[in-house]
């Protein structure tokens, strides 16, 4: 079969592209059509991953004490859940000869991942694993592309329950030849099918061990466009930095692609900062109260026993869990004004009533209005405002209510 990688022009690209997968043969294998688990991944996920804190200096004893703080700092209690463990965590010096499997490195993980796993299950947790779409990781270790169904069952035997799939080291038959047209769909582009192919290897041990699938191709091919059939979210940026330009940055690459998100599909907004750089409290309390708000996981990213109290409160703020882990609405809150990038007003629903979020991304503290005609969905003239950060019933406002916000800080309402 003629591959479409020396095609130039775009027409003829496309017409390749097309012919190569309606006929499979020798091309790259055609995932069977299996969707990501509905087992799992409902809501966004909540929970740690080791690479902000440590990135390749991880090893057994740090997952351990991460998930261990997870109990004691009480954030299991509120809903934090999986352990994620990042690259690095494999023998760097290849597959094992004979049985073609991944290995954990035994100096980093003297009981391997299954050892781990099995301490993370006894408290009620669960682990995640990492993995990469091409030949090797980004730092350099056995990637999973062409090995999909080997590594999936080798991760459900030592229970594995999350996969971040990362996009390094893609050999360059599979690059992306069409580009072009705007009934092009991306799902049957070599990104997604390089995506895919894992798909169905966890779809093939889903009934022992359903894994909950995070695509982190950095919002290429278009990803919101097919995630939501492939896995459970999907990155639609770049990586994160503890700066608060990145954080509005995503927020406003994030506010192009809220339509894709809903159920058990999400806009990964990569992990969370807190606790790292020189955030300030306002721009930490930003930084979640607006992956809540557009409903991206929530992936802490720093050694927790650093974090003070303040910090902790934050993150197990009540309100704001909740309206990131609604099971009955999936949307996330949408811009409701714009104006500013990123636009500064929010809202969207709760199975409570109507949340509004409102940042002030300005260098002073200022005055914003949020008036209740112009509220997405909000009915009411006379409404009843409640700040969800501090669970109080503010009273009732007749057609807006006007609130100080601190520079870089959010407030978070709730409005019926
Ligand atoms: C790229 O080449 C490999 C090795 O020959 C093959 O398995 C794979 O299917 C190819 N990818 C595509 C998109 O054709
Ligand atoms: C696999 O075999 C090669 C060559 O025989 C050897 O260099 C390499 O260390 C082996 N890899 C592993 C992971 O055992
Ligand atoms: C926690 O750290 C933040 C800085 O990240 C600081 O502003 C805050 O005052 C600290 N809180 C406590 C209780 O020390």
């Amino acid at each position: 079969t003629t591959k479409v990688t020396t095609t130039t022009s775009s027409t003829t690209t496309k017409v390749s592209t097309t012919s190569t997968s309606s006929t499979s043969t020798s091309a790259a294998a055609q995932p069977s059509g299996a969707g990501p688990s509905r087992v799992v991944g409902k809501t966004p996920a909540l929970g740690w991953n080791s690479w902000n804190a440590y990135q390749g200096n991880i090893n057994d004893a740090k997952i351990r004490a991460a998930a261990d703080s997870i109990v004691s700092l009480g954030l299991k209690t509120s809903g934090y859940t999986y352990v994620n463990i990042d690259d690095c965590w494999s023998d760097i010096s290849g597959r094992d000869n004979a049985t073609n499997r991944i290995k954990p490195d035994t100096n980093k993980f003297p009981s391997g991942i299954k050892g781990v796993a099995d301490y993370v299950h006894s408290l009620g947790l669960l682990v995640g694993i990492y993995s990469d779409a091409g030949t090797t990781t980004c730092a350099g270790y056995p990637g999973s592309l062409g090995h999909e169904t080997t590594d999936a069952q080798t991760w459900a035997e030592w229970g594995v329950d999350y996969l971040k799939y990362d996009n390094c080291n893609v050999p360059g038959n599979w690059s992306d030849t069409y580009n072009g047209g705007a009934d092009y769909d991306w799902y049957n582009s070599n990104s997604a099918l390089r995506y895919r192919q894992m798909t169905t290897a966890l779809a093939s041990v889903a009934s022992v061990r359903p894994i909950q699938y995070g695509i982190c191709n950095w919002g290429n091919a278009n990803v919101w466009t097919w995630g939501a059939r492939v896995g459970h979210s999907w990155r639609m940026s770049g990586d994160s930095s503890a700066t608060w330009s990145y954080i509005t940055s995503i927020i406003t690459q994030n506010t192009y692609y809220l339509d894709y998100v809903g159920m058990s599909s999400c806009n990964d907004m990569d992990m969370m900062e807190i606790g790292n750089g020189a955030l300030t409290l306002n721009e930490q309390r930003t930084h979640f109260a607006m992956w809540a708000a557009l409903k991206s996981p929530i992936l802490l990213g720093t050694d927790l026993s650093k974090l003070n109290s303040t910090q902790l409160a934050i993150l197990k703020n009540t309100e704001l869990l909740a309206f990131s882990q609604d099971t009955t609405i999936g949307t996330p809150a949408k811009p409701y004004k714009t104006g500013t990038t990123p636009p500064e007003y929010y809202a969207g629903k709760s199975v409570k009533g109507t949340h509004v979020f409102v940042m002030n991304i300005g260098s002073a503290a200022a005055s914003k209005v949020v008036t209740f005609s112009e509220v997405t969905g909000l009915t009411c003239t006379s409404c009843k405002v409640h700040d969800m950060w501090t669970g109080k019933d503010l009273g009732t406002f007749t057609t807006s209510y006007t609130v100080t916000v601190d520079t870089h800080d959010t407030i978070a309402l709730l409005i019926t």
